[in-house]
């Protein structure tokens, strides 16, 4: 039976390693990690995080191929394959601050990696990593290596948050990385048949290892690119009456631009994106190519430019004053079906209407109170829709929730002070009959 452990029980650890215990029921995958709690609450009937469809396929495998354990090193040492998917925050002190990527845990993950190991291992990196990470890596574990082979491979993950157990059931693709002699594609083999249990092989796309760590970073940055343009093209929308949604459907039908990812928002959240460009910033920086490094830095900056557009067009349309009004935010986290709150822009708006004084009323389906207060530093929560924008000025839709679609909007306009304010930082709602009940609609790049 082939062991795998993976060092990491996060939102990309556990939902992997549960896909790969379900797909293989040869293979005994044990995933580990250095916080208790979170491997109590993967142990528990309250898994850590919210994932649609986690559960069924945690609950099918495990106690039978599939293990939560915080016996980190006794798990690492029976292994064959080791993934590692621990945090790779930014820096945010020290050398390339504010940028860089923090490899303290991958790091000890490695060094922990050489103390216990007694035989062969494949040491696949999960977590996104700076190009070049692997030869860092190779270099702590074969210098400490006492006669083992450590074969290094780079498997980034390309799942996204909400959509996660559906990404990984059925990935556009699988990239493996790995070195080019024959013990290096010996290992690329080994994981590769892990995954042709359930992927096509077509789909399994092998290359060498930098091309492996920097197609990640590529993958994330053309992403987050996709949304800048569009939200830039949105503010140009609202100057010159062109409707962001008509303009995304045109061009989106150019078969080489393609539909997806061209959603007009309050601005692109999440751990990855944020973070991923930095890095590459840092990368092409450090390689001597500053023009590179300023071209992705723009992303990043259009983003930031659109988050405080946002505040800027709510306190303005308010008579230029949010002091003492009730503003209702609806949705916390990044992004829908997900409770993750982490880089949302809905921090960075809710501190703009904060720092106007406006008095703000959360309610989101799925982060937690302490999450916001965490967040925030406040407790500004409510448990329903209706609560939240009871009284309320205006409303600010900062999430993209389905049943924000469906609320019973006559009931919100009744109960709220006239006029009524719906700034809809993610163009969900039908703004027109909205209009009709009475609402003042703002839209993203629509025309008002
Ligand atoms: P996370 O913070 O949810 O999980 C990381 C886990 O690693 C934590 O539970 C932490 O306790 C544990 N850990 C840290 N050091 C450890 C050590 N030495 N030993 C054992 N456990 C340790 O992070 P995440 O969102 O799962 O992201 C992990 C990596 O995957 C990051 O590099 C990220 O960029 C990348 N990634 C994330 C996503 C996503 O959607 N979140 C998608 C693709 C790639
Ligand atoms: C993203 C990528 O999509 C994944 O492929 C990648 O693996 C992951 O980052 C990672 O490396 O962490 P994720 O951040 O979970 O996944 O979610 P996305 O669906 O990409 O959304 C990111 C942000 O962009 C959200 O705030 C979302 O609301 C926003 N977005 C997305 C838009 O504003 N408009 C769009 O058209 C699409």
């Amino acid at each position: 039976m082939v062991k795998i452990c993976c060092i990491g029980a996060g939102y990309v650890g556990g939902p992997t390693m549960a896909v790969i215990a379900v797909k293989c029921p040869a293979i005994e995958v044990v995933v580990v990690d250095i916080s208790k709690p979170r491997i109590d609450a993967w142990n528990s009937d309250k898994l850590p995080i919210y994932e649609p469809g986690l559960d069924e396929v945690v609950k099918a495998c495990r106690g039978k191929n599939l293990f939560f354990s915080t016996d980190v090193e006794k798990h690492v040492a029976e292994a064959d394959i080791i993934f590692v998917s621990v945090n790779t925050p930014t820096k945010t002190r020290g050398l390339g601050a504010g940028k860089a990527a923090d490899l303290t845990y991958w790091e000890s993950a490695a060094r922990m990696i050489a103390d216990v190991s007694k035989s062969d291992k494949i040491v696949v990196e999960k977590s996104t990593v700076p190009v070049k990470t692997a030869e860092a890596i190779e270099k702590i574990l074969t210098h400490n290596s006492k006669g083992i082979n450590y074969q290094i491979l780079s498997n980034p993950e390309f799942l996204a948050e909400g959509t996660a157990i559906e990404d990984l059931f059925k990935p556009d693709r699988v990239l493996i990385g790995g070195r080019e002699t024959p013990e290096g594609r010996k290992a690329v083999q080994a994981l590769k048949e892990v995954y042709a249990h359930w992927v096509p092989e077509e789909n399994i796309i092998t290359t060498n290892l930098w091309s492996a760590e920097l197609s990640k970073l590529a993958a994330n940055a053309f992403l987050a690119q996709r949304i800048s343009s569009v939200n830039a093209m949105s503010a140009l929308c609202e100057a010159t009456g062109a409707n962001v949604s008509e303009v995304s459907y045109a061009i989106g039908k150019d078969s080489r631009i393609g539909p997806k990812f061209l959603n007009a928002s309050v601005g692109f959240g999440g751990s990855c994106f944020q973070k991923d460009i930095l890095n590459l910033v840092y990368i092409c920086e450090c390689n001597g190519l500053p023009e590179v490094a300023n071209y992705w830095k723009q992303v990043i900056k259009i983003n930031d430019y659109q988050k405080s557009r946002f505040v800027n067009r709510v306190v303005s349309s308010m008579f230029n004053t949010v002091s003492g009004k009730k503003v209702a935010i609806l949705g916390f986290a990044f992004k829908k079906d997900t409770g993750d709150t982490r880089e949302t822009p809905a921090i960075d708006v809710c501190k703009g209407l904060l720092g106007d004084k406006a008095h703000v009323s959360i309610y989101d389906p799925e982060v937690t109170e302490d999450q916001i207060q965490r967040d925030l530093a406040m407790n500004k929560f409510d448990w329903d829709a209706y609560e939240a924008t009871k009284g309320a000025h205006a409303v600010c839709i900062l999430t993209e929730w389905n049943q924000f679609k469906e609320l019973d909007y006559q009931k919100i306009f009744d109960n709220m002070q006239k006029p009524a304010f719906i700034f809809d930082g993610r163009n969900v709602v039908d703004a027109e009959k909205l209009r009709g009940i009475g609402f003042i609609v703002y839209s993203i790049g629509k025309p008002l």
